[in-house]
């Protein structure tokens, strides 16, 4: 069978990437989450007081070509870690804080052009899954499989939630939703870029679909290209 490439969009905390991780896993291929490199910039951002009082600093793209930003393998979890500058942040990325900064730092486009060119040079070699808002659009036009999945608000919220608090984390259903809403508002009206189903993607609702029956569906899609 020949080597495809598969993107994977869609709205926050709709299963995107446990989808797109299952589909690498299934095929053999590279799972790529593009949304870590966004929460990477974040962090090394809030780590380095370029956002002080909610307020992001004007000249964040400055910092860019300092951020290292690597996707290592770790063999306990069977899926890569975000290093940046060689520290594993994996975990720290996922915080609320993060998530609350990540939408306004990824609708700088200076932010948007130093990712993308990173994420398509690791798309270049194929058999790369890869997950996010404009990979379909914009960092893999030619993939050969685009789905964009969807899913009802409270079905996401709950999610979110249910994950958060799995890892220990101290936060309400409210904040989660709250969050979810308002980088979904962001994503899809920035004027770089935008959140948006590509005309070729395929569409998958999984309000009512275990994580199996989605993986199947996404399987059937990838074999019809191959
Ligand atoms: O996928 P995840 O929720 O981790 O992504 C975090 C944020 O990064 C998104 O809400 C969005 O603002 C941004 N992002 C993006 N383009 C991508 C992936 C993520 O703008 N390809």
């Amino acid at each position: 069978p020949k080597s495809i490439n598969i993107a994977v969009d869609g709205y926050s905390s709709t299963g995107k990437s446990t989808l797109a991780k299952d589909l690498a896993a299934a095929l053999g291929y590279r799972y790529v989450d593009s949304g870590a490199m966004y929460r990477g910039v974040t962090l090394y951002a809030l780590k380095n007081g370029l956002i002080k009082n909610g307020r992001i600093a004007e000249n964040l793209a400055d910092y860019l070509e300092d951020m290292h930003l690597e996707f290592i393998f770790n063999r306990e979890r069977g899926a890569s870690d975000l290093h940046l500058n060689g520290e594993d942040v994996e975990e720290e990325i996922r915080e609320l804080e993060v998530a609350k900064y990540v939408s306004d730092v990824a609708s700088i486009s200076e932010v948007r052009k130093f990712l993308v060119k990173a994420q398509q040079k690791m798309a270049g070699k194929k058999e790369v899954v890869m997950d996010g808002r404009d990979i379909g659009t914009v960092v893999m036009p030619d993939a050969e499989l685009k789905i964009f999945v969807t899913a009802r608000q409270a079905v996401r919220t709950s999610r979110r939630h249910g994950e958060l608090i799995r890892r220990g984390k101290d936060v309400t259903k409210q904040e989660v939703e709250a969050n979810l809403m308002q980088r979904d508002l962001i994503d899809s009206t920035r004027e770089d870029s935008p959140l948006m189903q590509a005309e070729d993607a395929r569409l998958l609702d999984n309000s009512e679909l275990s994580l199996k029956e989605q993986l199947e569906i996404g399987l059937n899609w990838a074999k019809e290209t191959l």
